[in-house]
């Protein structure tokens, strides 16, 4: 593990510091999902078990205790060792290697589970989970619940506040300690070597899944094994299609590709995107399109700082790309008149970025208001994707020369204390820098 076990340790001990007096929290891993018939898709633990653990086999359970003198307990529950099953399966950690491995209190293997929770509930006040993570996880805990309830006349008291510790947790995972931000820089390394490999890769006439198989090897051969979300390669006008994951057609001369792609490495999501064209050499409209984003992104980054909030970000991004729309005739009218109807959402028709962790997006508060700003103040530790993008479909009633064209530059910014670090900059992204690049070798 890149993270310390002690900081998975203090992890939990400052979770257990946020909980009442004589409270129990639960919470349950992640679960093998089905693809088809008797085969799996990769299993991919619950991030806030795994962040409150490290512990990457599903069937787990996690219990923490806060006694009434304010003395917490850390308590795993995981499948037991099992030679068959390993055979076939993969190996197990077991409770015993558990215990030592990840600094657990205690550990016991499941058939332990009912006997030992239900203790652990008596005479506790309140229960801390997370709803709805899993459905089969909310009835178990209810059918502990009623279990407890059933020895009320031989004096059991079962927990009376049910509590949804989900916000409690969020707020832990949206600073990033100093340990997390290196697994992150990390991630974002081989993420952003991926796309340069895109980039001198690509040509006339692939097909966008042969650039998708270049990415991902890039990311499995530097341990990233998975992708932290459904890499997007895009060209020419699927680029205006946001989530497209096909990924199956043909890459045409004189188009853009857009490849929104990142790696997770120990858990960590990388989440880039670049937009370059297929031949190497953007024309004259493609430039004019993409300067205005980058503009765009880059006056918004160098505004992050503590204090700062996405919704003065969006303010720059929204001047920045309003203006420019002015100028190409993409927009018409007055300025400030566009400004105040934000005009030019219809053109950049999602957020401005969103907060980047364990998930691709990430959990973490953003202060809405009622006109939809996010004005939570960055702090130092908190680390955000700034992705501004343009998207002009075919049928758009714009100048021929447009159409068709969709870019969006998206990079992973960490705030500091005096400012922020772009994580992302090992991937090219100005005119010149991509054009050289493709040049290389051609
Ligand atoms: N890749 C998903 C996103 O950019 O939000
Ligand atoms: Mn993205
Ligand atoms: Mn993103």
């Amino acid at each position: 593990m890149l993270i310390d076990v002690q900081e998975f340790v203090a992890r939990r001990a400052c979770f257990i510091d946020q909980m009442e007096l004589n409270s129990i929290a639960i919470f349950c891993a992640g679960e093998e999902v089905t693809r088809s018939n008797d085969t799996e898709f990769p299993f991919c633990q619950n991030k806030n078990f795994f962040y409150l653990t490290g512990f990457n086999e599903p069937e787990a359970l996690l219990v923490l205790v806060k006694n009434a003198l304010g003395q917490g307990q850390s308590t795993l529950f995981c499948r037991d060792k099992d030679p068959l099953q390993e055979v076939w399966h993969g190996r197990r950690v077991g409770a015993e290697l558990a215990k030592e491995t990840y600094a657990f209190d205690q550990t016991f293997t499941l058939e332990h589970v009912d006997e030992e929770v239900i203790e652990m509930l008596k005479h506790k006040s309140s229960l801390y989970t997370i709803h709805n993570e899993n459905d089969g996880f909310d009835a178990q805990i209810f059918d502990w619940l009623s279990q407890v309830k059933s020895g009320v006349k031989a004096g059991d008291k079962a927990p009376s506040q049910l509590i949804d510790c989900s916000s409690m947790l969020a707020e832990m995972r949206l600073i990033k300690s100093s340990a997390e931000l290196d697994v992150m820089r990390k991630a974002n390394d081989i993420s952003a070597n991926a796309h340069v490999r895109a980039m001198r890769s690509c040509k006339v006439g692939m097909f966008e899944y042969q650039i998708e198989a270049e990415i991902h090897h890039e990311f499995a051969f530097n341990g990233a094994r998975h992708p932290a979300y459904g890499s997007i390669v895009a060209g020419g006008d699927n680029a205006n299609i946001l989530h497209y994951t096909d990924n199956s057609e043909a890459l045409n001369d004189n188009e853009l590709l857009l490849i929104d792609a990142g790696g997770e490495l120990e858990g960590y999501a990388a989440d880039i995107t670049r937009t370059f064209p297929v031949n190497g050499k953007f024309t004259p409209a493609q430039k004019e399109i993409y300067q205005l984003v980058l503009d765009a992104q880059i006056a918004s980054i160098d505004a992050i700082k503590p204090g700062v909030s996405f919704a003065e970000l969006n303010d720059i991004v929204h001047q920045v790309l309003t203006k420019g729309l002015l100028e190409l005739g993409i927009l018409t009218g007055d300025f400030d008149t566009l400004m105040e109807e934000k005009a030019c959402k219809k053109y950049f028709i999602h957020g401005l970025g969103h907060w980047l962790g364990l998930d691709v997006h990430d959990v973490g508060d953003y202060d809405i208001d009622e006109d939809r700003r996010q004005n939570r103040a960055f702090e130092p530790g908190m680390i955000m994707t700034i992705e501004p993008g343009l998207y002009i479909p075919l049928d758009a009633e714009v100048d021929e020369k447009y159409r068709g064209i969709g870019i969006r530059i998206e990079d992973n910014v960490v705030v500091t204390e005096t400012g922020f670090e772009n994580f992302s900059l090992g991937v090219p992204k100005t005119i010149e820098a991509i054009e050289a690049l493709m040049a290389e070798g051609k």
